[in-house]
Parts: structure tokens; sequence; C-alpha cells
């Protein structure tokens, strides 16, 4: 839906603006299109920098991507900011607000999307089955969009795009719905077990609205896979930042908080 957004919005030579470091996807979708990625470094806690980004805006900018929670960060963008950005950039460029982690957001000071799209007609909201749901894979997911915009984006997708199986798995996640939101409970639970037993240990940790951890580890990044890779986790590092870490069952959460604490003695070395 992403590039389906960027091709329908960008020519060659056109500008989307992204927080950075964010999903990996965007600067690959953003270069098949042809047009050209406008990187806004996050801020040292690992949150959009939006004032930056809005000053990023030039006349060459269709669209600017907002990872709310950010891929790999876990931040979330806060109601008062986002108000200030969105007021900021012209309206005919297009905010996508990509939502993919939404049903794990905890946070009181999120905004409410669907109801900024009512009052802004350039924002785009984006949300997919793959995370909460369980339906990695499948890839279903939708936009909220004006007519006018949705009708742009149709034609940029590839017809039948969403098969029967993914439609049938999407109405058999909705009935089951209860259960689905237990679990994301419990996650959330074990991810503040995660998130402040790692800040105990002395780590750089951002607030988290996933349902993964980022350690800004630095030039200690690879080192910390390898010896969470020793005790069977798999962690996903990028080298010379961090580590984002999947919140998993509590077994393996703790593994992960004793592979931090051991680890602890290397990081000053
Ligand atoms: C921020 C973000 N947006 C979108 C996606 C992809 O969603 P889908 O599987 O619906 O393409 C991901 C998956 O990793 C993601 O992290």
């Amino acid at each position: 839906m992403l590039s389906a957004i960027v091709n329908a919005a960008c020519e060659a030579g056109d500008e989307v603006v992204y927080a950075w470091r964010s999903f990996e996807a965007y600067p690959i979708m953003v270069a098949l299109s042809g047009a050209r990625s406008v990187q806004v470094p996050v801020t040292e806690d690992g949150r959009h920098d939006l004032q930056q980004m809005a000053d990023a805006v030039t006349r060459d900018t269709r669209v600017v991507l907002v990872c709310s929670p950010n891929n790999p960060t876990g931040t979330a963008v806060h109601a008062d900011e986002w108000e200030r950005f969105l007021g900021a950039v012209p309206r005919d460029v297009l905010v996508v607000l990509d939502e993919a982690y939404l049903e794990f957001v905890r946070d009181a000071d999120s905004p409410d999307a669907i109801e900024v799209y009512r009052r802004h007609p350039n924002v785009v909201v984006l949300r997919t089955f793959s995370k909460a749901y369980g339906l990695a894979g499948l890839r279903v997911g939708y936009a909220v969009a004006r007519p006018e915009i949705a009708v742009s984006l149709r034609s940029c997708v590839i017809p039948f795009a969403v098969s029967d199986m993914a439609i049938q798995a999407v109405v058999a996640s909705y009935a089951a719905q209860d259960e689905l939101l237990e679990r994301v409970e419990a996650l959330v639970g074990e991810r503040t077990r995660v998130q402040d037993g790692l800040r105990e240990l002395g780590y750089a940790v951002p607030q988290t609205q996933a349902n993964f951890v980022w350690l800004q580890l630095g030039a200690k990044t690879e080192e910390f896979a390898e010896a969470a890779d020793a005790v069977g986790l798999s962690v996903r590092p990028f080298a010379g930042e961090g580590v984002r870490v999947s919140v998993e069952a509590p077994e393996a959460n703790t593994r992960l908080l004793e592979v931090a604490e051991r680890f602890r003695e290397r990081l000053s070395g």
C-alpha cells in the first residue's frame, strides 16, 4: 500500500521526507518510485523530530512518511506535536501515518489518527494485519484516505493483490478479537517488564509503544547480537546503531534480560 502511495504521488526528482532510522522498506520504496529520500534523523531518544521534518519539506516534497510507533525505535508521536506538524506542512503534501503497530500503543498522548484524518484532507492512515493480528506474509492491510486519493492509489495497486485466503484470515481474526486483544495485553505487560529491566541495567532504551524494544548500543551492536544468538535469541542488529528486540514469551524475555546483564561489563570495554 505504501509503495502505491509513493508511486501515485511521485515522479522522478520528487522528494519523500521521513525519519531515519525508521522502517527499512521506506528507502527502497522511494528509490523504486524514482523519487528522492530526504531522511531526517530521529532525536537522541529515538523519536521523530517533527519540527525538523516540517522544515525539510520543499516545493519538491510530495509525501511525508511518519511511522508511529516507529520501527525500530518503538517511539510514538504525540497529539500536540503532530497537530503543530500538520499545521506547518502544505496541504498539497500527503502525510502518511504508518500505524503498523497501533494495537500495542498505550500512550494516552498518542493522536487518534482517524479523528485527525477527518480534519486534514492530506492525511492518509495505514494499518496492517501483519503485526498484532499475526497475519504477516499474507500482506493484508488498509489505507484510510479521501476518495480522490483512494482512487489514485487503486490505480497503482496490482488487481486482486489481496488473496481470498488473506480476506478469510482477516475475517477469522476479527471473530477471535477478544483472544487477540488478550494476547496483545499480555505482550504489553511483558514489554514493560523488559523495558524497565533493561533500563535498570543501565541500557538506553527509548519509550517503546510497539511489540519490540530498541537498544542503542552503537559500536557494540554486533557483539550484543552475537551474545544473544549464542543463547538462541534472535535480535535484529543495525550495525553501529543498535538492536531491535521483539518482545516474546516470558521465558525468552527473561533470557534476554540475562544476556543484557552479562553483557553490561562489555559495554564500557
Ligand atoms: C512500520 C511498518 N509498516 C509496514 C509494515 C509492513 O506491513 P505489511 O506486512 O502489511 O506490508 C511493517 C512490517 O514490518 C512495518 O514495520
